[in-house]
């Protein structure tokens, strides 16, 4: 592996690392031609993959995502929470500083896509295939259509494929509620050539009409 994909892989998210896996195009346009994004939730004007994005400025996490169709390739850090007084984590004394506010991870993007596809966005999210997660059993799993990718994607621009399985996870607004049946069996059939639709469940008239030219009581 060479220092380019050695940095993009394994470096941490203070460095810019693990947070900017970049989607490969073989995997974004095919998608893109059947999604046909409006907005990118997670870019920075350098890897934006849609005019419309959001970035960590912009914090996506704090923005109405609905009613855009979204992509996402979140951050891959897990959540961190603040750090106590006394923090002693061998991570903050790593890069120098400890956390003074909860910074997001990845989870966080997945129950922000699945809360704004209840209010009419569509998400197509690209996420490690990490099956074992209780996002993926609390939110994904229940509510969402997975595609899991047969290949390890190489990612920005990359020359080895990434050390994980990855899969897409799309959450789409919920159906509206069915349209009601027909009123009124006469208007249908007072209109000469319009298509006839039987209404799920025959009107019980129907039922005594049909009875009655065959010489059956159904009621
Ligand atoms: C894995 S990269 C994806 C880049 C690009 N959108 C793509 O699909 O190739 C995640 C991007 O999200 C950005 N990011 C991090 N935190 C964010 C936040 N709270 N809101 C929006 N973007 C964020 C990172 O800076 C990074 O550019």
């Amino acid at each position: 592996m060479n220092d380019h994909d050695k940095k993009v892989m394994f470096s941490s998210a203070d460095t810019g690392g693990s947070d900017s896996w970049e989607t490969p195009l073989t995997t974004f346009l095919p998608l893109d031609a059947e999604f046909r994004f409006t907005l990118d939730a997670a870019a920075s004007a350098e890897n934006a993959k849609v005019a419309k994005y959001f970035t960590e400025q912009d914090d996506a996490l704090r923005q109405e995502w609905a009613p855009n169709t979204v992509w996402v390739n979140p951050p891959y850090s897990e959540a961190e929470a603040v750090c106590s007084p006394n923090c002693k984590k061998k991570r903050c004394k790593q890069r120098g500083h400890c956390n003074t506010k909860y910074k997001a991870g990845q989870d966080d993007f997945v129950v922000k896509a699945w809360a704004e596809a209840q209010k009419g966005a569509t998400v197509v999210m690209l996420l490690p295939s990490r099956t074992d997660k209780a996002v993926f059993h609390d939110y994904i799993l229940p509510y969402a259509e997975v595609r899991f990718i047969r290949s390890r994607l190489k990612f920005g621009g990359c020359k080895d494929s990434a050390p994980f399985p990855s899969m897409l996870v799309i959450f789409r607004p919920p159906a509206p509620s069915a349209p009601a049946a027909p009123a009124a069996r006469e208007t249908t059939a007072s209109q000469p050539g319009a298509a006839f639709s039987p209404p799920a469940v025959p009107p019980t008239d129907m039922l005594t009409d049909l009875g009655r030219q065959l010489g059956i009581s159904y009621v």
